[in-house]
């Protein structure tokens, strides 16, 4: 089988690298942070799966059900001829829905960090759907600059689902849409699916699930600092925390040290105090007017927004301002 059409990604010695930079600066610094694309080794793109799953986590279900209902008006507004570019692919199981339902594209684009997912995505996609164009592009989307050749002259639409948008703080959200704007081009397109603020509850249960998958997912950052870091971490001593923090508009997730402790990784000590937090990830959640005020900083105008009935979740079509 061919691989990716475009391989921006490097060899998992840069990638150990550079895992080990990000978390000796991350636990060097205060308050202590580790971004969240460490979170995604192939256990974590499982349990996010599941986490996809679960009673609790309303958004994956939603979007699912507002893509179902909206995407014949999409294939309207996108026209004949595009090609697809979804920003971090994983699974592509929200993909088959626009696959299915905008007919005549003239290649699908799938990007993603994850070499393994990119490749068995793309073998399988190649297998359901043997008429169309796939053009994998390995590499972190926030850091790509140009898509596959094969898709010049084809007009872009873009498709960033599952609420990603709001996994980045403010600033990098319009950073992110200006290079998607660029990618695009003139004459792009980009659907957007985004969260939107609700009571707190359940926002709460959303990241705090009663068979504990959320936790695991977090505590899976541990296990994999272990691994691959020669870390030491007690996965007893840790907890994860997540809680929305309202005048903020964002769900903060961490874990949390149970007691004091002394933890080493890659060769260095790190204490923690009991109760001492290492941030994981944000998820912003927005309403109308903030997905708007987003969109124009990122040199996009809203053209048409779909909701459920309980207004949850949006989807939204963003043209390229001119
Ligand atoms: N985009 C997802 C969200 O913001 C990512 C996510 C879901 C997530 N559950 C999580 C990230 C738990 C970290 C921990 O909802």
């Amino acid at each position: 089988m061919n691989g990716p059409a475009l391989v921006l990604e490097r060899s998992e010695a840069d990638d150990r690298a550079e895992f080990r930079q990000a978390v000796l600066t991350g636990l060097a610094r205060t308050p202590r942070a580790i971004p969240a694309k460490f979170l995604y080794d192939a256990r974590g793109s499982a349990l996010f799966d599941q986490i996809c799953e679960l009673p609790e986590y309303y958004l994956t279900r939603t979007e699912t059900g507002i893509l179902r209902q909206c995407v014949a008006e999409l294939a309207v507004l996108a026209g004949p001829g595009c090609a697809l570019v979804e920003f971090g692919s994983g699974s592509s199981v929200k993909s088959r829905l626009l696959l299915e339902g905008l007919r005549d594209l003239s290649a699908y684009v799938p990007i993603d960090i994850s070499r393994q997912h990119l490749d068995a995505t793309a073998a399988r996609l190649r297998r359901d759907y043997p008429g169309l164009n796939v053009q994998p592009v390995c590499a972190d989307y926030m850091a790509l600059t140009e898509l596959p050749a094969e898709v010049n002259g084809a007009p872009r639409l873009g498709f960033f689902p599952g609420s990603t948008i709001g996994n980045l703080e403010p600033a990098e959200a319009t950073a992110f849409l200006r290079r998607a704007r660029l990618l695009l081009g003139p004459t792009g397109a980009l659907v957007m699916g985004v969260d939107l603020k609700k009571d707190p509850r359940r926002l709460h249960d959303a990241y705090n699930d009663s068979a504990g998958v959320t936790a695991e997912f977090t505590l899976n950052l541990l296990r994999r600092m272990n691994r691959e870091l020669e870390a030491n971490f007690d996965l007893s001593g840790f907890a994860h925390e997540a809680f929305y923090n309202a005048a903020e508009g964002r769900i903060e997730i961490y874990f949390k040290s149970l007691h004091p402790q002394t933890v080493t990784v890659a060769g260095r000590s790190f204490a923690f105090a009991q109760g001492e937090r290492v941030h994981t990830e944000y998820s912003y959640k927005y309403d109308d007017a903030g997905i708007s005020a987003l969109a124009r900083s990122g040199g996009f105008s809203i053209d048409r927004t779909w909701t459920d009935p309980a207004r949850l979740f949006a989807v939204t079509y963003l043209e390229a301002a001119p």
